[in-house]
């Protein structure tokens, strides 16, 4: 009689901790529910990369030779966008056995296409986003376009800014990691830039920077705890 009632209080136990944990590690919350605490968020449709859709039949977009065996570990990254008065934005980063994803929003932008890359090294105190230094790359490739087998990893190509200010990113870089490799863009960061890319067709710093002008936006690639939704609404300008 005694032991069976321990056992039941070791059962009942064991159910609360798995109650417990499921509720802190809940991947249902996300973006949503990150800037709008109330009321509950109505169920955002998920809108995650489909793997087969990035399968790029096209090699020279993952030329990174890919960990195929080993089991790929989840990882998410986020940059928050600040910058000139009125940009701001939000950067979500998936890890791939292939490479990252990247989705976002960027808002308050000058309408038109802007260069933007990940650059080298993470922001620091100053220096703004200058601080992040050159373009990210192992290789001493050119810079070109994000579908170019030979470019700096970090080339994004153009933020392409509708005529409301937004931009919406959607695409995926077969260069580029979040584990920890040489290749990994988390503690690094994504800039934005006043002038078009021109991916390495152009004169000058063509082949080194697209001829993107300053900086005018730019965020540090950090870790994130759980799955994000694709964004779909500006953050809210306090944040
Ligand atoms: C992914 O994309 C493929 C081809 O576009 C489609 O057949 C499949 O249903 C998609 N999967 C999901 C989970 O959306
Ligand atoms: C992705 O491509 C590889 C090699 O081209 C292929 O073996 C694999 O089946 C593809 N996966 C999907 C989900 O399409
Ligand atoms: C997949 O990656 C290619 C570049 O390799 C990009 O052009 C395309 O937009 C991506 N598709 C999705 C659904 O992210
Ligand atoms: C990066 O790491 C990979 C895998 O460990 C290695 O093959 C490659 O030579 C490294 N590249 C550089 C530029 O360090
Ligand atoms: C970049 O282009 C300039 C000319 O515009 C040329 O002088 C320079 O050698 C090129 N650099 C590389 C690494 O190809």
């Amino acid at each position: 009689m005694k032991i069976s009632f321990s056992l039941l209080i070791l059962l009942i136990t064991k159910i609360l901790t798995q109650t417990t944990d499921e509720v802190i590690y809940s991947d249902e919350e996300g973006f949503e529910r990150d800037i709008q605490p109330t009321p509950p968020p109505p169920p955002v449709p998920q809108v995650l990369p489909n793997e087969s859709e990035n399968n790029s039949s096209d090699p020279s977009a993952n030329n990174v030779e890919p960990s195929r065996f080993l089991p790929i570990r989840q990882i998410y990254g986020e940059a928050l966008i600040r910058g000139a008065p009125g940009v701001r934005g939000l950067i979500y980063f998936i890890n791939s056995w292939n490479g990252v994803g990247i989705h976002g929003i960027v808002c308050g932008l000058r309408p038109g296409n802007h260069g933007f890359h990940i650059h080298h090294y993470g922001l620091t105190a100053n220096g703004g986003c200058d601080a992040a230094g050159p373009h990210f790359t192992l290789y001493r490739w050119n810079h070109a376009g994000p579908t170019d087998k030979y470019r700096h990893a970090g080339d994004l190509g153009n933020l392409k800014v509708e005529q409301n200010g937004i931009a919406f990113i959607n695409q995926f870089n077969g260069q580029v990691t979040l584990m920890a490799a040489n290749n990994t863009i988390l503690g690094r960061s994504i800039v934005i830039h006043e002038w078009p890319d021109d991916l390495g067709l152009g004169r000058k710093e063509s082949n080194i920077t697209g001829n993107v002008g300053k900086p005018i936006a730019c965020g540090l690639i950090g870790l994130r705890r759980d799955k994000p939704y694709l964004p779909i609404n500006c953050p809210p300008p306090n944040l």
